[in-house]
């Protein structure tokens, strides 16, 4: 089995492979992919092998230095011609989260800066840079732990939806990463996942990790998140996002809208748990963000023996919604706990 050192993406530089955790084999069987093929790397994006918004850019960044490694190119032109028509490809591979077209941005910034050096050094950026952007995913989401875990002090309880944990990033997650920092500093909150249909990330991967970690983890189906807020059984929620728009609408796993319109009633602080990376300036507001729809097949057969809605019914799959800045608290950043307003001040 591939060693992925405690991480869901892995750049083996060794042997030149992303190292992925597939994570549609979760919670029952753990499978490490190693891949050099672009068509591979895409599948698992788009079949969620890799998923959640910062694993998939740095998946796509490291798999663009593993390509253009394995490049015969001969000239600088034809290096060139061959990365970028790679980082199209996969930059096609999922619409919503902004992170993907992001990190295949600073990969194009570098092999821009490059293209003039000889293909050996421009393979030896693109690699440096995809190391770079791994790291920087870790050191941003342990930020992200500590502001939050300031923030919460006084918590018992939080409600998640969908998985934002360290399964969706390299390491520690994002609305995950306040309740593993807490935990380290003595404060052990407990979580209530929804379970997150149709994919269930939260039942599948979100109690899989956080019972790996040790911590106390129920699941809900997602109709219940009404029920544990009137009972009082959470006071935060706290989510992850795909893509931030400029006046802060934020795009995350379908449902998670209704969680936030729920919260609000209740009066509980809805966070949403930001790298800036996520935070997508160019798009002004939540009505302009691309929300992936994927095949109804998903509600209709995928987790049952036989179709579960008859065949003549028509099924729709929005992959993600979009929660309106007024319904959203704050947003728990790497640098600091912010309103939409602070975003510009910040590059
Ligand atoms: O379709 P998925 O599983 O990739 O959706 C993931 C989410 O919606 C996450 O909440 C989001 O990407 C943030 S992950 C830190």
């Amino acid at each position: 089995m591939y060693d992925l050192h405690g991480e869901t993406v892995h750049f083996d530089t060794e042997h030149n492979r992303l190292l992925l955790l597939d994570q549609t084999e979760l919670p029952n069987k753990t499978v490490v992919l190693s891949l050099s093929r672009l068509e591979d790397m895409v599948e698992a994006i788009y079949n969620l092998r890799v998923r959640g918004a910062p694993a998939i850019g740095v998946a796509a960044a490291v798999g663009l230095s593993v390509l253009s490694n394995e490049s015969a190119a001969k000239t600088p032109a034809e290096f060139q011609a061959e990365f970028l028509k790679n980082a199209a490809i996969l930059e096609k591979a999922r619409p919503t989260a902004v992170n993907l077209s992001w990190a295949i941005n600073e990969m194009r910034k570098t092999q821009s800066a490059h293209a003039q050096a000889p293909l050996a050094v421009q393979k030896a950026a693109l690699t440096a840079r995809a190391l770079e952007l791994h790291a920087a995913d870790i050191a941003v989401c342990r930020t992200i732990g500590e502001y939050g875990a300031a923030l919460l002090q006084n918590c018992d309880a939080v409600l998640t939806h969908c998985n934002a944990g360290r399964l969706a990033t390299v390491k520690y997650g994002t609305a995950l990463a306040p309740v593993y920092v807490a935990k380290e500093q003595g404060h052990t909150m407990k979580v209530y996942a929804d379970e997150t249909r149709p994919l269930l990330q939260g039942a599948r991967l979100t109690a899989y990790e956080l019972c790996e970690a040790g911590i106390d983890v129920t699941v809900l189906c997602d109709n219940m998140a009404s029920y544990a807020m009137q009972q009082g059984l959470v006071q935060a929620v706290l989510v992850g996002c795909d893509r931030v728009a400029k006046n802060g609408d934020t795009a995350n796993k379908i449902g998670t809208s209704g969680v936030a319109i729920l919260a609000k009633y209740y009066g509980i602080p809805f966070y949403v748990c930001a790298p800036f990376s996520t935070i997508d300036k160019n798009t002004p507001t939540g009505a302009e963000i691309p929300i992936e729809q994927r095949d109804g097949e998903e509600l209709r057969s995928l987790w049952y023996e036989t179709p579960k809605i008859p065949q003549n019914a028509k099924t729709r799959n929005p992959a993600f919604d979009v929660t309106d800045h007024s319904l959203i608290t704050a947003f728990i950043t790497e640098k600091g706990v912010l309103q939409p307003s602070d975003f510009e001040g910040y590059a």
